[in-house]
């Protein structure tokens, strides 16, 4: 293609202000060079300009892990503007006369820290880190992009950035000191903290070649690079783009490219022999405004749109349009509309039919007509639909024309979605109704469309012939059009989709809901509240804890060690560290199905492949092909049946991007392939026995005739109640680096919590000696149980590789291969029988918790389930029994407060239930059941000081929280609404914690100046275990924070650690080295004297040959002790929709005397909203028939944003409250408040069950977890005949 004639040859732009060159063809002498034509700017900068700080993920725009900010020129009038875009969807070669920002370049520990570090940093906003200079850099271009900001702003610009650790609320609260809006106090706070921390001016700029912003002479110059072979043109006009389609020849597949961001949806399409760039084509980003219309270019992205929009709002004839800015505020995420195009928004529902397009749907209803030109540059308009009905190769969408409507029209559109921003619609809807505004008439033909449904529905032509010259005030019109419209609406089934009756029911309740709205005052008050959206202000909260000067550091709120350092992209995660020259990379080939024999696995195709190194399957192992013990072995790769769909069948090495496609290469044979058991149900029915806990089997009994019990009781009831698995949803997907090294020994970088399992599993598979292989880890981007035991899997992979190939190996998976190869939190069914009496008091209790281990048993989790199951009631006539059954799914693991979780959601349930046939209070019934000062825990222990903190607990709560005063409120709320319901529900928890875990320390003194270094067993993720460990180590010798230094974790210094997990891994790594500081301190006693410095005694010890380093172990204790916390969740919910939003939450826990308050109230938000997830929005979906994990992708699996968070969010620990057997005083605090979470679904089962009395249904309904927008919308028990307007 003779590209050259319209383009010039090559890419420029600068990263950083360092100048890059980026050749768009071959080389003359044909080489490749290490761009290809579709090389991303997030790779470039990683891999190819050694700028590791920006991350990536899910590499589709879901997670904003990759943004950094460029600064692109207008085409229409150069006007450079900095905006946040995702590095991964962009690539190399559009980036023409960009300026790139990465968050190296914005502030560095050389330079000075920029601001947002800072107060990111200082704020508490980063735990592991992973999610943070994706953050930054999305608040710099805000900041960059903007005068003034407010608060809404701040959260509006970070809705693409996911953070699985926070809870969001700190990276806000620390972003919002930057808006205009904030108030002295928190202005001062902020000076305060960057005068402390010395960070550079906002503007400031520091050296770009070093990692800094300005250009420097050292900086290296501009460097040619080769595309591959594919082509690129950048046509810089109209009449070039035209030339340059003409020129592709016939037979070669072309790609227009706008923003790219459609590979981000379907990441599969091409790859395409040439792509041409409309990003430097004035013509398509041209805006202009008439009286009856306004015109906007093809290229203009969506957020340009929004703003345009918003603008052109006020003026006559285009009110409709902040309808219109505010649906497309909920299209994508701020980075991807930043780059994402209205135009290729068409085009991508052009090529895939079912694509729920919310652009087409507005463009349409708001009868938009696009100019389309060909090749030849002849144009033609038309109505948007008819772009479906054309061939669309080798053409353009030049324009979109957007005309003015009267004040006679409703335009009025609806996105109901599974989460409340960035996730795409399980049903969108715009309507546009020409009414008359005296007599509610339809005056002519109305538009009424729907996405969501089918590849072909999309206007309910039967129901807007049935309106047409109707009035809404009439009832039989409403009816009517409900009836036609539920006729001639049939969703397509999709295992991948929400379910047809909803995505059916859904389409009824927003013509109903566009109805209320148009009607709006002419209704009774009641129905009013159905016409409105839910609305989810700005985010507040508080966070209150004591804390004691006198144990400083410890008890002293600090931000985390390694804080500055995350924010700044510094902090090094095993993927930054930088390849050796021979290093290669691993894919696994995984199973395709979930049940079957493995008949033949033929990797020629791959092998064939240029660069591919080998293929490794089970032939392979030298040891054993078992990453298990021997009483539950699994295999690394399967060798003969196949368990589960995403099973390891073997691994390849070499270039990421070729190991991937070898890895599609490798053809896999099944014979005897078998439907496959997908949940509990399915496994009982099935006949399958019911296996007892693998793990350790607890039961509770307290009581010999239980069943008496029950029976003579004044009432019974029974039940089960289902709690669905979670994914763990780290942000740093596993990851590992497999070095061979001289002696034959092995150097293991591994994200592991587990480094002995590594260490050992590895060993075993390769058949190695366990001194030969050195496993260290720094630190983790996010944990949460799910790299407690499948490290082992891409460890022993690229292990194996490795000893094979004598070369390095890296395995970073992708997210769709971490998604499918493991399993994530157990899903339980919990079934419970139990008699009561008439105040609710439990006379005697049966419940079974039944878990879900997936194919294998290794991690039941039900003794955690059983342990908590009793909570704080008192338990008398009680059985409570564990068990497991096995599905055909990858084996489930821990996750984040593994089975307690489901523990305290089961006998909560119970309590709801309880108080559901008794008509109390749900409250009322727990109180009836409360333990008193002399129960004594089946399981664990308990005092009466324990009972005293309970009820100072509740007492603060209800005071501080006005519990009784806003139930009363929602009381007469429900009332007055019949259609939005609100509800408050509390969950009480008692967590009892062992300390179980063997952490070794070891502690150095440097008799140079007297600083110390630490390292220990237990692994940093976030949870901020080295803060911890430094500030006990600084307390213990005496020394201040600053002199202490955590070190990497290794199995020399640390062999045969326990696993980090169960929220003591801080507690015990600190109890290790209060140890060894305490053996230091004796061996220092002698060289003490009054007025010697600390480094007099060191250096005095140190000279009488005194040794300076201690290694210590924490050892399991025999005692318990109890963490206690209420939680109180408020909610409202939008019946006819199922939307809801998390009003307020008041969270408290007794967290003892915090040893580092600011990490603790980091972990109590955190875990709140990873189990908000749980029982709200994380669902999976798995074919029914192959076993796939569907739900494999951040556009399909939907964690918590920053929108589904309390919007006031208060959390508060007790006055310190001692406790002898934690370090110092301190309690766990990782994983009791995710145990109370199971409020957020009660309260919308109470909000549920409040519109299903209006409904005339007040019996018992189960709702299980996750109570998602689909499950709640269902509950509500809705019918056609209840939507009325009178
Ligand atoms: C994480 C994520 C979430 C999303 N959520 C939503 C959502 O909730 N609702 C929704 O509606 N959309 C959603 N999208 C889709 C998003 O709006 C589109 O990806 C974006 O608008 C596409 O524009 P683009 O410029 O990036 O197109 P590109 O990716 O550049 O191109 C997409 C297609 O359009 C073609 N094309 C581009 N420009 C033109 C042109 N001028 N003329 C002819 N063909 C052209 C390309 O050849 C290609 O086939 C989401 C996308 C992502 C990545
Ligand atoms: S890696 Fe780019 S958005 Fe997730
Ligand atoms: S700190 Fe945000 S993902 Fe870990």
């Amino acid at each position: 293609m003779p590209t050259s004639d319209v383009q010039s040859p090559a890419v420029t732009f600068t990263i950083n202000d360092e100048p890059q060159k980026v050749l768009h063809r071959l080389s003359p002498d044909g080489a490749s060079g290490d761009v290809s034509a579709t090389t991303s700017l997030a790779d470039y900068l990683r891999f190819t300009r050694r700028l590791p700080g920006t991350k990536t993920m899910c590499r589709e725009g879901g997670c904003g892990a990759c943004v950094v900010s460029v600064r692109v020129p207008d085409p229409t009038t150069g006007v450079m503007k900095t905006k946040a875009v995702n590095s991964c969807l962009v690539p190399l070669h559009v980036c023409q006369d960009w300026q790139v920002k990465t968050v190296e370049a914005i502030g560095d520990r050389k330079n000075g820290y920029h601001p947002i570090q800072v107060r990111l940093a200082q704020l508490n906003g980063t735990q592991c880190g992973y999610c943070s200079p994706g953050m930054v850099m999305s608040m710099y271009s805000l900041l960059e992009s903007r005068d003034t900001l407010t608060k809404e702003d701040v959260e509006q610009a970070m809705d693409g950035n996911l953070c699985r650790c926070t809870g969001y609320r700190p990276i806000l609260d620390a972003f919002k000191t930057f808006g205009a809006d904030a108030d002295q106090k928190t202005k001062d706070m902020v000076k305060d903290i960057e005068e402390a921390a010395g960070c550079k001016s906002q503007s400031g700029g520091a050296c770009g070649g070093g990692g800094g912003g300005g250009r420097c002479a050292g900086c290296p110059r501009a460097l040619p690079m080769s595309s591959g072979e594919a082509q690129w043109a950048l046509p810089e006009s109209l009449a070039k783009l035209y030339a340059a389609m003409a020129a592709v020849p016939r037979g070669r597949t072309l790609r227009l490219v706008t923003g790219n961001t459609g590979s981000g949806v379907y990441k599969h399409d091409g790859p395409f022999d040439s792509y041409i760039s409309t990003l430097k084509v004035p013509e398509l980003h041209a805006v202009s405004k008439t009286a009856e219309a306004a015109t906007f270019g093809g290229a203009v992205t969506l957020s340009r749109l929004i703003e345009e929009l918003q603008l052109l709002a006020p003026t006559a004839g285009f009110a409709h349009c902040r309808q219109m800015a505010s649906h497309l505020l909920l299209v994508a995420n701020t980075p991807v509309r930043n780059m994402g195009s209205w135009a290729g928004n068409l085009m991508i529902k052009h090529a895939h039919r079912e694509f729920p397009s919310d652009v087409f749907l507005l463009l349409t209803a708001a009868r938009a007509k696009i100019v389309v030109a060909d090749a030849q540059g002849a144009a033609e308009e038309m109505d948007v639909e008819t772009l479906f009905k054309i061939d669309m190769n080798r053409k353009v969408i030049v324009s979109l024309k957007l005309p003015a409507l009267d004040d006679n029209y409703i335009f009025k559109t609806y996105k109901v979605t599974p989460r409340a921003v960035s996730a795409h619609a399980y049903v969108n809807a715009a309507f546009l109704l020409p009414v008359n505004k005296d007599t509610m008439t339809i005056t002519e033909k109305p538009t009424l469309l729907f996405g969501g449904i089918s590849k072909t529905f999309v206007h309910a032509s039967a129901t807007e012939e049935f309106l047409t010259g109707k009035s809404l005030l009439d009832a039989a019109t409403v009816s009517g059009a409900l009836a036609a419209l539920q006729a001639e609406v049939v969703p397509d089934a999709d295992p991948e989709l929400s379910a047809t009756e909803y995505r059916a029911s859904l389409t009824t309740s927003l013509l109903y809901k566009v109805i209320l709205y148009t009607l709006g005052d002419r209704l009774p008050e009641h129905l009013r509240s159905g016409g409105e959206d839910i609305t989810r202000p700005p985010v507040v909260g508080s966070q209150k804890f004591d804390t004691d000067k006198d144990l400083w550091p410890v008890n002293q709120p600090v931000p985390k060690l390694e804080a500055q350092a995350q924010t700044a992209g510094e902090a090094e995660y095993i993927n930054d560290q930088e390849a050796l020259s021979d290093e290669l990379h691993g894919a696994f080939v995984i199973s395709t199905v979930a049940k079957a024999k493995l008949k033949g696995v033929d990797a020629s195709a791959a092998l064939a492949l240029d660069g591919v190194r080998g293929f490794f399957s089970a032939k392979d192992v030298d040891g054993t092909n078992n990453i298990k013990g021997d009483k539950n072995p699994e295999e690394l790769f399967v060798s003969d049946k196949v368990k589960y769909c995403g099973q390891p069948i073997g691994v390849v090495a070499d270039s990421p991007e070729i190991a991937r496609r070898a890895a599609a290469l490798v053809t896999v044979q099944y014979e005897d392939v078998q439907r496959p058991i997908l949940t509990i149900k399915e496994a009982i029915a099935d006949g399958q026995e019911i296996k007892p806990d693998t793990m350790m089997h607890l039961e509770i009994n307290t009581g010999e005739n239980v069943d008496e019990a029950i029976a003579a009781a004044p009432r019974q009831l029974s039940g089960e109640f289902q709690i669905g698995g979670q994914y763990h949803f780290y942000m740093e997907t596993q990851t590992v680096r497999a070095v061979p090294r001289e002696d034959d020994q092995l150097d293991l970088f591994s994200a592991t919590q587990d480094i002995r399992d590594t260490h050992h599993t590895v060993a075993k598979v390769l058949k190695m000696p366990a001194h030969k292989i050195n496993v260290s880890v720094r630190r983790l981007g996010g944990a949460y149980g799910g790299k407690l035991a499948y490290p082992t899997t891409v460890a022993a992979g690229a292990a194996l590789a490795a000893v094979k190939l004598n070369r390095p190996v890296r395995i970073v998976l992708d997210v769709e291969a971490n998604m499918e190869m493991f399993g994530g939190r157990l899903p339980y069914l919990v079934e419970y029988k139990a008699g009561v009496d008439e105040t609710g008091k439990v006379q005697g209790l049966k419940m079974r918790y039944l878990c879900d281990a997936g194919f294998a048993s290794s991690a039941t989790t039900t003794f955690s389930a059983v342990s908590m199951a009793q909570n704080v009631y008192q338990a008398t006539n009680w059985t409570v029994v564990p068990g497991h059954v096995n599905t055909d799914l990858a084996a489930n693991t821990w996750c984040r407060s593994p089975g307690t979780t489901q523990g305290v959601a089961g006998i909560e349930n119970v309590m709801q239930r309880i108080a559901h046939e008794l008509k109390l209070d749900p409250w009322e019934v727990r109180k009836a059941n409360f333990f008193k000062p002399d129960t004594k825990f089946a399981l664990s222990a308990s005092d009466e000081a324990d009972h005293a903190v309970f009820t100072q607990m509740i007492d603060e709560m209800f005071t501080e929280g006005q519990i009784q005063q806003r139930k009363a409120d929602i009381a007469a709320f429900n009332q007055a609404n019949r259609w939005k319901k609100r509800a408050l529900s509390l969950v009480p928890l008692r967590y009892p914690v062992h300390l179980w875990a063997k952490y070794p320390a070891l502690v150095s003194i440097y008799d140079l100046d007297g600083t110390v270094a630490v390292s220990v067993g237990g692994i940093e993720m976030g949870q901020g275990l080295n803060t911890k460990v430094a500030q006990v180590c600084a307390h213990e010798l005496g020394v201040s924070l600053d002199m202490v230094s955590v070190k990497p974790s290794d199995n020399l210094i640390s062999p045969n650690a326990s696993p980090t997990g169960g929220s003591i891994g801080s507690e015990m790594s600190c109890m290790a080295v209060r140890d060894a500081c305490q053996e230091l301190k004796l061996r220092l006693k002698p060289f003490q004297g009054e007025d010697k410095a600390w480094i007099q005694v060191v250096t005095s010890a140190s000279g009488a040959g005194v040794n300076l380093s201690a290694h210590s172990a924490s050892r399991r204790r025999p005692e318990t002790y109890n963490v206690f916390g209420l939680t109180a969740v408020e909610l409202e919910l939008d019946v006819l929709t199922g939307e809801n939003c998390v009003r307020r939450v008041d969270l408290y826990e007794d967290a003892g005397q915090s040893l580092s308050p600011w990490v603790d109230i980091g972990q109590a938000e955190g875990a709140f909203v990873m189990g908000l997830g749980l029982f709200m929005t994380e669902r999976h979906r798995f074919h029914p028939d192959t076993g796939k994990r569907l739900t494999n992708r951040t556009w399909n699996y939907y964690v918590p944003t920053l929108k589904d968070i309390p919007r006031d969010f208060r959390v508060k620990f007790l006055k310190n409250n001692k406790n002898d057997i934690g370090v110092f005083n301190s309690k766990a605090t990782g994983e009791p408040p995710l145990c109370m979470t199971s409020a957020c679904l009660f309260a919308l089962r109470e909000a549920v069950a409040s519109a299903r009395n209006d409904a005339g249904d007040a019996a018992w309904f189960d709702f299980d977890a996750p109570g998602t927008v689909e499950r709640a919308q269902m509950a509500c028990g809705t019918s056609l005949d209840m939507m009325v307007v009178a």
